[in-house]
């Protein structure tokens, strides 16, 4: 547990507050590219900050303040200009700086030098990523699910009504999957009388339901870029064989990536804090093709807002993303860490929050935090500190049948029921990849 001023300096991030003062040393993702093609300016909320994100007619990004200068009006009704956003009340143009530029109707040579925020933005594998710490900003790192090459993207979307830091402590909880993706989902197929879908030996929840047997103990440590954390399993107490099971990578400050780049499917889950009791969740998902298969074109990485409520307003929770949002929401808007029961599960969560912490009054001591990059970000960098082995193997034709069938099984008969993918506009792209996939390994065996 902490103490109640403990957990306000490790959840509260508008400006000058301690946590916000370290999250704006990082470049935070703030929208899809693609939304920016649908509607070039929207709001946005990020670390308790009103703001407007544009592209411009020339295709230049913009993020600043919201208010015109003039009279107040929201800019997020603003016209796109070749050099900024005009405000459509008079017509005030205001480029990526926030500076006026224009003021139609005023002298021309009135002098005018107030201007608005405005923060630097850059794009990445899809994603409009923004800096609001001080200058010169650092690098926006490469991590490498944004840059893998040869893969199907797609970008889930959700604005959740609680603090950032309940859904990233998520990541340090790994026994959570045992009741909110085992029971509590196999709970909801039976009400819905769907029970039968979970018979499917394929189906997340025995894996799930597996997880809590034989546990010795929890496990974390710090890394280069974030920490690791897992299960130690005991054959003596009803697990299948000794062993211990590393669970998602963490990336400090606000990144999950469940599975390594280059696999049949990846992802982030990224925690963005829009304001104290809001979080822009974004689950990042990633389909790599394997070597000597090419995986579809995607002009743009397509973007989706999954349902979180049925027709009948009644919460849906028969996909995993929907059960961890529905438990981080119902600790409430800023859950009171003064009361918790912390038991041997949260062994990682107490490490996680001391890293929060550390890394905080770097941050206080005028230091550079961790994953804090002047200069160039390296061309790739993984987050688990190493580059993935395990399916980018140059043989992958010894491999094919291993790879195919890992496809057909994490993907057909997985996440595409199981989890948030099923409503991703990429679906018939990744599906598309895998019978490509097929067809070269059937190709392979012919000519074996
Ligand atoms: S209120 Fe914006 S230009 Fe007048
Ligand atoms: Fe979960």
């Amino acid at each position: 547990m902490l103490t109640v001023e403990q957990n306000e300096r490790l959840t509260r991030v508008g400006p000058g507050t301690p946590c916000g003062e370290l999250m704006r040393r990082y470049w935070i993702p703030i929208a899809p590219f693609a939304r920016l093609l649908e509607e070039p300016v929207q709001k946005v909320r990020v670390l308790g900050e009103d703001l407007v994100l544009y592209r411009n007619t020339k295709g230049g990004l913009g993020l600043i303040g919201d208010r015109c200068l003039h009279r107040r009006v929201d800019m997020k009704y603003g016209i796109p200009d070749e050099n900024g956003l005009r405000c459509p009340y008079h017509g005030w143009l205001y480029g990526a700086t926030g500076a006026c530029l224009e003021r139609p109707m005023e002298l021309a040579n009135a002098q005018f030098n107030d201007k608005l925020k405005g923060y630097p933005v850059e794009e990445l594998g899809g994603l409009v990523f923004a800096y609001l710490g001080p200058l010169p900003a650092p690098a926006l790192p490469r991590w490498d699910l944004f840059v893998w090459p040869n893969a199907v993207r797609q970008i889930a979307i959700n604005v959740l009504d609680c603090n950032w830091l309940q859904c990233q402590e998520n990541t340090g909880d790994p026994t959570h999957s045992v009741w909110a993706h085992g029971h509590m989902f196999k709970y909801e197929l039976d009400k819905k009388g769907a029970g039968g879908r979970s018979e499917d030996a394929t189906h997340t929840i025995h894996s799930r339901l597996e997880m809590g047997v034989g546990i010795k103990e929890l496990y974390a440590k710090q890394t280069q870029y974030g920490m690791e954390k897992g299960i130690v399993y005991s054959k003596e107490l009803g697990a299948k064989e000794d062993r211990v099971r590393k669970h998602s990578t963490v990336i400090f400050p606000f990144y999950t990536q469940t599975g390594t780049a280059g696999a049949p499917r990846s992802e982030y889950q990224i925690r963005v804090p829009m304001d104290d009791t809001h979080t822009l969740h974004i689950c990042y998902q990633v389909y790599a093709g394997p070597p000597g298969v090419e995986a579809p074109r995607q002009d743009v990485v397509p973007w989706y807002a999954p349902p979180t409520v049925d027709a009948d307003g009644k919460p849906i929770l028969d996909y995993v993303l929907a059960q961890d949002a529905i438990v981080w929401v119902a600790q409430g808007a800023i859950v009171d860490r003064s009361q918790e029961k912390l038991g041997r599960t949260d062994v990682p969560i107490v490490l996680l929050r001391r890293q929060l912490d550390e890394q905080i009054t770097l941050v206080e001591q005028g230091k550079a935090p961790m994953n804090f990059f002047p200069g160039q970000s390296p061309d790739m960098l993984h987050g688990s500190g190493k580059p993935p082995d395990d399916w980018t193997a140059p043989d992958w034709a010894k491999r094919r049948l291993s790879i195919g069938q890992a496809y057909r099984q994490k993907y057909h008969k997985g996440f595409a029921i199981d989890d948030v993918d099923r409503y991703g506009p990429a679906v018939p792209l990744v599906q598309d990849l895998h019978r490509r996939i097929e067809e070269a390994e059937i190709k392979a065996l012919e000519e074996a």
